[in-house]
Parts: C-alpha cells; structure tokens; sequence
C-alpha cells in the first residue's frame, strides 16, 4: 500500500489497575489506506475498543501507552516521536462513534444545539448558518423533516435514530477517518442494516476511511475492505475479506468464522470455540491461542509469530503447515 494514512506500529497499552497491571494492547500493527474500511473484530475484552481509544489520544490514567507509536500521515500521533498533542486531528480529521451511543447524546440538550456544538467548533459557522449545516448533515444521514427534529431532544429519538445523530455529529468535520466501535450492536436487526448501509454509503460519497470495530464477522463481510482479528490484545491475523473467508489461516479466525451464523448454511449447528481468553494480567507466554488451540506445538511457548500466508494475508506461522482445522480436531 502506498503511503498509509494510518498506520499503528507495535503499540502497546498498559492499565496500571489495583488489582495489577493489565496488558490491554500488546504489541499491535496496523495500517490503513484512504478510502479503505478495516474491520476489527475479536472477542469481548480482547482490545479492540482499546486500539482506537489509543488512535484517538484517549488513553488517560491509569492507562498508559507503553510502547509503539500511532502516525497519522507519516506524522506521530501517539506514542514513540510526539512531541506536542497534535490537536488539530482528533475531532476534526479522525473522530469516532462510541461503543454506547445512547450515552453519548447530552439528554439536556437539544440534537441541534449538540451538532451546531461541533460544528461551530470544526466549521466555525454560527446561527442560521450553523442550523442550515446541521439540517443537511441530518439529511445526510437519512433523518427526514431535518428542520423539525434539530430541536427535539435524544429521548424524542429511537436508537437506530440516535444512531444516526452519533454518525452526523461524527462526519460534521469532513473528517478522513471514522472509527465506528460497535456502531449497531444496541440495535434489531432491521436497523442494523439500515446503519450499515449509511456507513458504506457515506463512505464512498465522503472518500472516508473507516474502522469499524465488530465482534460480527457477517457485518465486516458486509461492509470492509480488509479485516484484523484480535485475541488477547494481539493481532492474529490480518487479511482482505475475501482471503480470511475464503482461506482463513488462524484457528481462532477459523473459529470465528464456524461460530458466525449464515444465512446459507449447510450445517444447522454454530460451532463455538473451546476454552476461555487469557486474562490480560499475566499474559500466557508465547502464543496467547495456545491453549485454547487443536494445533499447537511446543514451538507455541514462543512468542507469537505471524508469516505471510498470500499477498496481503498474514497469519499464525504454523497456518496451513497440519490437518489445521479446529472443527476436524
Ligand atoms: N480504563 C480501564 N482500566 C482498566 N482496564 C481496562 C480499562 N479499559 C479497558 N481495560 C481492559 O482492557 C482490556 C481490553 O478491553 P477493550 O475494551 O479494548 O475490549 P474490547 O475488545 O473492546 O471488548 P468488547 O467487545 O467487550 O467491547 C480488557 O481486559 C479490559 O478490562
Ligand atoms: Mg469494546
């Protein structure tokens, strides 16, 4: 990939807790391109949510970035290399939508005095027309009679709505990447689509980066570019939709995929994964899968190492080496 537009380089993030320190983020990397929609999927707890509070400079006591660095066109954004708070790029070029949308609405306020909130901020507009910029970013995100619901207040709205109100707030900057945490999982089914569809279209209409962050491998088939599965804070693998489904390389990533419900299956039984996470208190030596894994070996108690498994597909080394099938095991 030319030039990345993020990238993510080994970053680390610790939680200096009372009850220990838990290694949340544990060396990860990433990159991603302009227009391109990354996938972060992973099980609860793996650092998915972590990763991109670290992207948008949230990390805050008692956490601590502990190793790594964030650079955001070639420049440092977190970590290794900063050396004053880039504050131009949080909330106008990178914003995100947070994982409890319904938290993140001020019940107080009207919706139009919270988008003109932030888009006198980024746009430097005011007044009639801070309110007409406000009107066009709820139509864009499909809310019809625009002008009526600016002064309404978030109880007035259902959550798929709310929803909607989260994703105009988040592209009133023009921003180039949006980091979508678990934007549809308080919502049906119907809804979710709807949401899906409105991210993929204003994607492409805006020429947005997204990171859209899912435990639901059918939303990232659905929706992304490429995807980077996470486990234990750890990326496992790392690859384009169509490589991961078609030749997954990682057991975990296999087992993903068995326990992600189809509408074309042939089987009636969704395959769950054995075992339990590690805790991120004392991180297993070696790979973090090893337990929980049908094909380790004592080569595992190293420390994880990912291998080219296809152009752009990175993977568990071992990938492909036995009969590596978690459901044969
Ligand atoms: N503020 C905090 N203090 C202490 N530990 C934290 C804090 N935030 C996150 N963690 C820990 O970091 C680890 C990763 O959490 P994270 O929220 O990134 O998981 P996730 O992959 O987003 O999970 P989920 O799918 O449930 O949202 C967890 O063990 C979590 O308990
Ligand atoms: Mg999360």
């Amino acid at each position: 990939m030319n030039d990345p537009l993020l990238e993510i380089d080994d970053l680390r993030v610790d939680f200096d807790t009372r009850a220990g320190l838990v290694q949340a983020v544990r060396g990860v990397s990433l990159t991603l391109g302009r227009g391109e929609t990354l996938g972060l999927v992973g099980e609860s707890g793996s650092g998915k949510s972590v990763t991109a509070q670290a992207v948008m400079g949230l990390i805050d006591v008692p956490g601590r970035i502990a190793g790594g660095a964030v650079r955001w066109n070639g420049m440092p954004l977190v970590g290794e290399g900063v050396r004053r708070r880039p504050r131009r790029i949080w909330g106008r070029e990178i914003t995100m939508i947070f994982q409890n949308p319904m938290t993140s609405l001020n019940p107080l306020m009207t919706v139009g005095a919270q988008l003109g909130e932030v888009i006198h901020l980024y746009l430097g507009l005011r007044g009639a027309a801070a309110r007409t910029r406000a009107a066009e970013l709820l139509d864009a995100v499909g809310i019809s009679g625009a002008s009526r619901r600016l002064d309404q207040y978030p109880h007035e709205f259902s959550g798929g709505m709310r929803q909607r109100v989260m994703i105009a707030m988040a592209i009133a900057s023009e921003p180039r990447l949006l980091i979508a945490d678990e934007p549809t999982t308080a919502l049906d089914v119907t809804i979710q689509a709807q949401i899906l569809e409105l991210l993929a279209g204003l994607q492409e209409k805006l020429g947005l980066s997204i990171i859209l962050i899912t435990h639901d491998l059918g939303i990232v088939a659905g929706l992304c570019h490429r995807v980077a599965v996470m486990y234990a804070g750890q990326i496992v693998e790392t690859g384009t939709v169509d490589d991961i489904f078609a030749r997954p390389g990682h057991p975990y990533t296999q087992g993903l995929i068995r326990s992600t419900p189809r509408l074309d299956a042939v089987e009636d039984r969704l395959v769950s994964i054995d075992g339990t996470p590690p805790g991120l208190r004392t991180p297993p030596e070696g790979c973090a899968f090893r337990p929980r894994c049908p094909a380790a070996q004592a080569a595992c108690h190293a420390p994880q190492r990912l291998a080219s498994h296809g152009a752009g597909h990175v993977a568990c080394c071992r990938a492909g080496v036995d009969a590596w099938d978690v459901g044969a095991a």
